[in-house]
């Protein structure tokens, strides 16, 4: 099955890979993110690696879809990994609440890579990341998913997450209407 990984040295190759084929790891920024990640791997491999694990926020501001900038929140991407680069989840939260800002679309985003896509790989990288967030203390966690993406909404429902509101994102990125689920931890 897969594993989720804290990115190392090994693994950049296939993820590069996997990168250079046209996927992305990030659902927001998509293509501008890939480029992104291609250009700080060639740039400085073992600090673009670093930059992934960020639990105690010490990472620049981000930058939305509408070039707003808010503060990092502490965080950490895995890759989910089957002996080959598969895809990437990430997890961020705020210290000492479960509660997240109106801009951060969920605790916890994911993609896999187109081709091994239909395989449980999502799912079971959520529940993976489900225990991250137990060891963080959190007692929920929140993820997002549009109506139109019903794969997953099924990956979140998998892993015991209840419907809590439909909502509309907020104008930083669009403000497209989404789906807001809860999962007790
Ligand atoms: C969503 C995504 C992560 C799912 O990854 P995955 O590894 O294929 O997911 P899984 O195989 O664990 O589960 C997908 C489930 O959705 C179902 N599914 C897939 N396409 C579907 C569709 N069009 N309609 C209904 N169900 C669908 C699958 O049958 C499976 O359910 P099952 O386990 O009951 O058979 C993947 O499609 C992806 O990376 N999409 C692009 C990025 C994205 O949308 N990320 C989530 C943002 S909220």
């Amino acid at each position: 099955m897969i594993e989720i990984v804290k990115p190392a040295l090994q693994h950049l190759p296939s993820y590069k890979a996997a990168l250079e084929s046209g996927w992305s790891p990030d659902n927001v920024r998509l293509l501008e993110a890939t480029r992104e990640q291609l250009a700080a791997i060639e740039e400085d491999p073992v600090a673009f690696l670093a930059s992934l694990d960020d639990p105690q926020a010490k990472g620049p501001p981000i930058a939305l879809p509408d070039g707003t900038t808010v503060a990092r929140l502490p965080g950490f991407r895995r890759w989910i990994w089957d002996g080959e680069a598969a895809g990437s989840i990430g997890f961020r939260w705020q210290t000492g609440t479960s509660a997240l800002p109106s801009h951060v679309l969920g605790h916890i985003g994911y993609s896999v890579v187109p081709w091994k896509r239909g395989r449980g790989y999502a799912t079971e990288a959520l529940r993976l990341m489900l225990e991250e967030a137990r060891a963080v203390g959190l007692d929920y966690v929140e993820v997002t998913a549009k109506p139109g993406n019903p794969a997953s909404q099924k990956v979140i429902t998998a892993n015991g997450g209840r419907l809590v509101e439909r909502f509309f994102e907020d104008a930083a990125y669009g403000g497209a209407e989404s789906l807001r689920f809860r999962i007790e931890l």
